[in-house]
């Protein structure tokens, strides 16, 4: 039997990745106002979002997971939440038809503020500073005083998830998602982009589908399907002062719930089992991820899984798979036959962008977009090899016009990554490079969808 769990319980356990704050007294006061805030998310859209992720795992649906590294404080601008929805929009319209069946939509959006650091300070020119931790615990500027851990800056970034998904709620249901211009933008992406052709007969097909449904009387005025879409919200769970003022009791079901976010998950760097991050996650009844890297062996898993998920309630738990394009052949094939062997229901998604960071020459850390395909191609070719079902993506990525990631059709070079390198912590896809990386997935998942049916039809035949 797991011990007793309370919101509060992770204080008791060994933490990693904790930020010293000067003002012990102040932190507690501001945690204690945080949580007589309005929550951000609903228990039940939380449910409904596990019963969505439940399809996934069941081999019926997609994951799209995506958004910025580290959302900050300075980029707070409509046209930028805008430009990320509406590139995210257009992935999930490819992903959806090729695959022909559902794409979960799931951001790394409105509450991605904490970072976790491979060190805890960070030297400049002989000087030495605490690292930064993302805009939620302290400012990115080194100096002494932008990055001594501020808690003021919680209430900052609760502020501005409320606000970011305010619009994103409006996006979502007020007309935005319409599909119509959602297919409109991606037929502006084939034109524009250089490797357009290859994707010409998908965009083509969609059209055509488009003009059916609309002969048929089928619009986004009568059908709400063609206007709303579901869309949900989720990040990191690292500081856990700030998840703990958010845990809120459901009143319909009795049980504790993140407020924060629909879906958080566990780091890398923090998914020890007996330590407070895991301890924390265990007790929340959202749907949960965690992140699987190379010193992930399958024993530590399947233990991992048992803690997390001790129902093994379909859609509970996602594996977010990031080992890099050169070791996910090494590792991945173990894990998914020690979850096959115990029949665990887990959703596999494929995290391309954290196993593949590299340092440019000139200094810039930033990821090759064809090591990131490369990573996505063995995910889905393990999967296939399985028996398993590649259940989704998780990227970093922006609407906007970036140089962070080199490659792409419209290739990205490694002296253009000075022009517009925007990120506060991990270079991201720009808009074309994250619409290129759907389209190319999504001709897979058609391929695959077609080889599926390709017995049935020739059973059909012989009868
Ligand atoms: C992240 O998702 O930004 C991250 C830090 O990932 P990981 O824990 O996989 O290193
Ligand atoms: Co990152």
């Amino acid at each position: 039997m797991a011990p007793r769990w309370s919101p509060d319980s992770w204080r008791t356990k060994p933490i990693e990745q904790v930020p010293v704050y000067p003002d012990g007294a102040q932190l507690a006061q501001v945690e204690q106002q945080l949580a007589t805030f309005p929550p951000l998310v609903f228990a039940g859209e939380a449910r409904e979002l596990k019963a969505k992720l439940a399809r996934v795992a069941q081999g019926e649906a997609f994951l799209l997971q995506g958004g910025d590294c580290a959302e900050s404080f300075a980029e707070h601008r409509a046209d930028t939440i805008r430009d990320f929805f509406r590139v995210f929009l257009q992935m999930a319209v490819v992903l959806t038809y090729a695959g022909g069946s559902p794409v979960v939509k799931l951001g790394r959006i409105a509450g991605q503020f904490a970072k976790p650091r491979s060190a805890p300070t960070e030297t400049q020119g002989g000087k030495e500073l605490p690292s930064y931790r993302g805009d939620i615990i302290n400012d990115i500027e080194f100096t002494e005083a932008a990055r001594t851990p501020d808690p003021q800056r919680m209430h900052m970034a609760y502020r501005q998830a409320a606000a970011t998904l305010n619009l994103l709620r409006a996006f979502a249901q007020g007309g935005y998602a319409n599909l119509e211009h959602v297919h409109q933008w991606n037929l502006g992406f084939v034109k524009d982009s250089p490797a357009g052709h290859r994707y010409q007969e998908l965009a083509e097909q969609i059209a055509g589908t488009l003009r059916f449904m609309r002969a048929i009387g089928l619009t986004a005025d009568n059908a709400p399907q063609l206007r709303t879409t579901s869309f949900y919200t989720s990040h990191e769970a690292l500081l856990l002062g700030y998840e703990q003022a958010m845990t809120r009791i459901d009143s319909t079901s009795g049980d504790w719930y993140a407020t924060s976010g629909h879906f958080l998950w566990a780091g890398d760097r923090t998914r020890q089992l007996d330590h407070a991050h895991m301890d924390y996650l265990r007790g929340i009844k959202n749907p949960i991820g965690v992140k699987c890297g190379p010193s992930l062996k399958a024993d530590d898993l399947l233990r991992l899984i048992d803690f997390l998920s001790p129902q093994d309630e379909p859609g509970r738990l996602t594996l977010i798979c990031r080992f890099g394009a050169d070791k996910v052949g090494n590792h991945l094939p173990a894990l998914i036959r020690a979850v096959e062997r115990e029949g665990k229901s887990v959703v596999w998604a494929c995290d391309p962008m954290h196993g593949n960071t590299i340092k440019a020459g000139s200094g810039y850390k930033t990821r090759p977009f064809d090591l990131i395909l490369k990573e996505v191609e063995a995910f889905f070719d393990i999967h296939r090899s399985e028996g398993t079902h590649a259940g989704g993506i998780h990227v970093e990525m922006t609407g906007q016009n970036v140089t962070e990631c080199v490659g792409g059709a419209k290739a990205v070079t490694e002296t253009d990554l000075s022009d517009r390198y925007h990120t506060h912590c991990d270079p991201r896809l720009n808009a074309d490079q994250s619409i290129e990386l759907a389209f190319i997935v999504a001709e897979r998942l058609k391929r695959e969808r077609e080889e599926r049916r390709l017995p049935e039809i020739s059973i059909a035949a012989g009868e």
